[in-house]
């Protein structure tokens, strides 16, 4: 796949460390979800390091002084269910007072296209900025739905955050969304003809929520 200004994979190796653990069959669900959690902020933090700044005043024990903050828009996470559940508290951990939407997908387990099942965004939508979460970027149906469905709410300011992509999921997203930000942990080879990652991770929602 060629580079992309607007996709940006993670070269950080904690997150790589990370996600060699949960690629690992024998990496029980407890670990799981907390390295997702730990994977989401990681990333969280590179993904929000455009925040818009203010400089605000702020009496220290010293003196007066002007001082940045976050100013501006405020964050929604948007996570894709129900995997995308398991990245939200990591964001959470850096900005603690974002407002939290859903979307329900489930790929079609025959045509590997999204249905949806769910959608309540924060209102007014508009008026933020969206980081839109889940654990895996495949044939990117779902991810492209989500934004399509967002963008209909007005949401306009829109990031999206994976721990593993395929290069087709990066490839459909970008050609359907240009105007977003793609942020990846790690783009892995392609997909299977069960439209899985590989070498992936398998089933993100089944190792998170321990089902089958
Ligand atoms: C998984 C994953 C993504 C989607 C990615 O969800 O969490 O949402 O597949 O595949 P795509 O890029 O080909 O659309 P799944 O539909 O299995 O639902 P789940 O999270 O409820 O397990
Ligand atoms: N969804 C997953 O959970 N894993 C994949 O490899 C592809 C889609």
């Amino acid at each position: 796949m060629e580079a992309k200004e607007n996709v940006i994979c993670m070269t950080h190796p904690l997150i790589q460390h990370k996600i060699s653990r949960l690629r690992d069959k024998n990496t029980g669900t407890n670990e799981f979800r907390k390295l997702v959690e730990e994977i989401a902020m990681l990333e969280g933090f590179e993904a929000l390091k455009d925040l818009p700044m203010e400089d605000v005043e702020v009496e220290t024990p010293i003196e007066t002084c002007m001082t940045p903050m976050i100013a501006g828009r405020k964050l929604a996470v948007v996570p894709i269910l129900r995997a995308g559940l398991g990245m939200v508290e990591g964001l959470l951990a850096l900005v603690p007072t974002a407002k939290i939407g859903h979307i329900g997908l489930y790929r079609d387990e025959v045509t590997h296209e999204p249905h949806e099942y769910y959608c309540k965004l924060p209102d007014p939508i508009e008026e933020r900025t969206i980081v839109v979460v889940d654990p895996m970027l495949a044939t990117g149906g779902s991810a492209v739905d989500a934004i399509t469905m967002i963008k209909k709410h007005g949401g306009r300011d829109i990031k999206f955050m994976c721990i593993i992509a395929a290069p087709e999921g990066v490839e459909r997203l970008s050609k359907a969304h240009p105007d977003i930000q793609i942020y990846v942990g790690h783009l892995d080879r392609c997909l299977n003809e069960q439209a899985y990652i590989c070498p992936g991770l398998g089933d993100a929602g089944d190792r998170i929520f321990g089902t089958r």
